[in-house]
């Protein structure tokens, strides 16, 4: 019985972080949307892009916080709900899904965050940027493409910026959107099952009635006789 219970609050956990991170991913897409009509990817605009969204666009601060909150806040939910399912620990199809989906939906966030942190053209992005940008070229064997790939070249500057607000808001973001649809898909299956599970279970539990046959409900002619001919209020007929 307790094991019962344990399953359905991890299956209800999991099922409610789907919905937070398909939600989050929805609010980010679209204040991210919001945001690109105001930014400009390059060196020179970028950071004077951003101040004009906080200070002069209306609600740009508010959006640009609603994008902050919600890119963050689904790495956070995502990382959570890794920790739900694995405490779940299911090997149904839906499940399965739902497991590997949420792991991919996890990177993506992280790489999401990750492509974000230089938009802003800041001292501290690009520093953080060079160094990352270092590690990741001492990758053996694709470790210098990765890195040419990344920049657009050799340096740092609007070509990266470029390739970096690229891969941002159109690769990961779409990828992050269609994985937790997948993800909240995924364990709605599950829930199906489960469901279908028990009643199955709840039918089979049951105890039937006995059988019964004509001759246990219908008493002998002769008793229908009997009782025809005795009728206590009138008496023996
Ligand atoms: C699933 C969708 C998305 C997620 C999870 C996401 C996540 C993030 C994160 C974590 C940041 C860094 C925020 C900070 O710490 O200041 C960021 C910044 C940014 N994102 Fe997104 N993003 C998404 C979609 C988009 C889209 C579709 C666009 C544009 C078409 C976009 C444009 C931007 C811009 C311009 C910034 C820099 C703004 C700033 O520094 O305040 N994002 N995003």
């Amino acid at each position: 019985m307790d094991n019962i219970r344990y399953n359905f609050i991890v299956r209800r956990l999991a099922t409610l972080g789907a919905i937070a991170t398909l939600t989050l991913c929805f609010l980010a897409a679209v204040s991210g949307v919001l945001l690109a009509f105001y930014y400009s990817p390059s060196t020179r605009e970028a950071f004077a892009s951003i101040e004009r969204i906080s200070t002069e666009v209306p609600n740009g601060w508010l959006i640009r916080s609603l994008h902050d909150i919600a890119g963050n806040g689904l790495i956070v939910v995502s990382l959570v709900q890794i920790v739900v399912m694995f405490l779940g620990r299911q090997f149904r199809l839906g499940w399965l899904t739902a497991w590997i989906s949420g792991i991919f939906l996890t990177l993506s966030a992280i790489a999401l965050s990750w492509t974000a942190m230089n938009l802003e053209w800041t001292q501290t992005g690009y520093w953080r940027l060079t160094l990352e940008l270092g590690i990741i070229e001492s990758i053996p064997a694709i470790g210098h493409s990765l890195r040419e790939f990344l920049t657009g070249g050799e340096g740092i500057g609007t070509i990266t910026l470029q390739h970096l607000f690229t891969l941002h808001s159109y690769v990961l973001s779409i990828v992050a959107t269609i994985l937790s649809i997948v993800h909240l898909i995924g364990l709605l299956i599950q829930e199906r099952q489960e469901k279908q599970l028990q009643a199955l279970a709840i039918e089979t539990d049951t105890p039937k009635a006995p059988q019964q046959n004509q001759s246990d409900i219908t008493p002998p002619a002769s008793e229908i006789e009997d009782d025809r001919k005795f009728n206590p209020s009138q008496g023996i007929a």
